[in-house]
């Protein structure tokens, strides 16, 4: 494990950069039918049989839902500046079309306004992959009413609380979305279709840039972005073959959201790669995605090595590997963001989620996570290396603010920096929280008290 050198401290960063802690609706809240909310394609998706390692599903998870107020307080105590969460789209508008269901509403109202009395800075994603379940049984993404629905979801959401919001991501990954829920089927909604895949990553796109023209036209005063899930590329081995692969999984992960966002086209050879199965378009929805934006949200977790052959196995190069099975690799992230300002004309860049999976113990109420720790404190210093590099930085958010419901993996995985009993619901800091409160200084509310 690598020690940071020089050691890290917050002033080596820009004043006006925005450290966060970062969750989603359907990992943390519970209450999954309370108070009006329709179910989700999340929802139903846990009741597949073998769709989650330990069968469990979000109706519980971190009853957020309930203990959202004390878990504003923690947020308020690490001294963070901003608070990255979504909304549950079936939880404020149930079937995804027709009537708004206030009680939810008024719950994000709620989160939002006691954010602001904090001094908290509300960054808000509309899209953190639950779906009304409604709108799957019309066909969900795959069909491009939904991206009307998305449309007025915004509207909607801008229309009740935008005025207090700093931030408004439209989709956080659709990569994930639309290759894990739609081509692999790992993820809800489970579909194993290419062809669907492919389509649904094209409606995710415009509904991106038709939303944030919807809102620009509501005069948000939200900065407005969308959140990608990016990786270096790196061939297993100097052959060909490896390198051709790692090109065209660069294509398929990088340049396909890349490059229509920033560049209003398609990459030829991911065009060429998926041929009948490319999305079907219509006259000007490259120009309606390429909108211009405010930021751009990178979630970073590790980079990709590529064979051809598929053989390549995370730790043969004797690095360290998370509980996820995924590569420590920070140096990465210095990598991405200097590619990403070199080959685009972007806006401001945020690490929007970062963290690692980590099997925890909790020894006399403590838990020791050093090894979480020095993964947040190398990739922090990544970004450092990044703004010296030239590229320009806004913020960066830790994943996760606490353990919670980690998708296919269940309540297995744990990225919080708070601990989470799930019997109790007891929260309980982990060493890295420390470490991350005392990074950041005094808790915000002391600081504001004492201006
Ligand atoms: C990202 C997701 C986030 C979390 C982390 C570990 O892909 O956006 O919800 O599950 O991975």
């Amino acid at each position: 494990m690598t020690t940071p050198v020089p050691p890290l401290t917050k002033s080596q960063f820009p004043d006006s950069f925005v450290w966060g802690v970062a969750t989603s609706a359907f990992q943390i809240e519970g209450a999954a039918l309370q108070d009006g909310k329709g179910p989700s394609i999340w929802d139903s998706f846990c009741r597949q049989p073998g769709a989650i390692a330990d069968n469990s599903n979000g109706d519980i998870a971190c009853e957020h839902y309930a203990r959202w107020s004390s878990d504003l307080d923690m947020i308020a105590d690490l001294g963070v500046d901003a608070y990255r969460f979504s909304i549950s789209w079936p939880r404020v508008r149930p079937t995804g079309a027709g009537a708004w269901n206030d009680k939810g509403l008024d719950f994000y109202e709620r989160l939002v306004d006691r954010l602001v009395e904090k001094g908290i800075k509300p960054y808000l994603t509309l899209n953190h992959w639950d779906l009304p379940d409604a709108l799957q049984a019309n066909g969900g993404w795959a069909h491009r009413d939904t991206v009307h629905r998305f449309v007025e979801y915004a509207e909607g959401i801008q229309a009740r609380m935008g005025d207090r919001l700093a931030s408004i991501a439209t989709h956080n990954e659709p990569w994930v979305v639309a290759v894990l829920g739609h081509e692999s089927g790992v993820f809800a909604p489970g579909i194993k279709s290419r062809a669907t895949a492919a389509q649904v990553s094209h409606h995710l796109l415009l509904s991106h840039g038709l939303a944030v023209q919807a809102l620009r036209a509501q005069r948000s005063q939200a900065s407005l972005g969308i959140v990608l899930n990016l990786s270096p590329m790196h061939p297993a081995t100097d052959s060909d073959a490896d390198k051709a692969k790692t090109q065209l999984e660069d294509g398929k992960l990088l340049r396909w959201y890349m490059d229509p966002l920033f560049k209003a086209s398609y990459p030829q050879d991911v065009l060429d790669h998926l041929g009948e199965d490319a999305p079907k378009m219509e006259a000007g929805d490259l120009k309606n995605i390429a909108v211009p934006i405010d930021f751009l949200g990178v979630n970073y977790y590790s980079r990709s090595v590529i064979s051809a052959d598929n053989s390549w196995k995370a730790g043969s190069t004797g690095l360290e590997v998370t509980d996820m099975n995924w590569e420590v690799y920070p140096e990465g992230l210095t990598e991405l963001l200097v590619r990403m300002h070199r080959d685009y004309a972007v806006p401001p860049l945020y690490v929007t989620e970062n963290g690692g999976a980590f099997k925890d113990a909790m020894q006399d109420g403590r838990v020791h996570d050093q090894d979480r720790t020095s993964y947040i404190q190398n990739h922090i210093a990544a970004v450092g290396e990044a703004i010296r590099q030239g590229v320009r930085m806004k913020g960066y958010m830790v994943w996760s603010l606490m353990d919670n419901f980690e998708w296919a993996s269940g309540y297995e995985k744990r990225f919080g920096i708070v601990h989470v009993d799930y019997a109790t619901q007891v929260r309980t800091l982990k060493d890295s929280a420390r470490w991350y409160r005392d990074f950041l200084g005094q808790p915000q509310s002391q600081r504001t008290a004492a201006r």
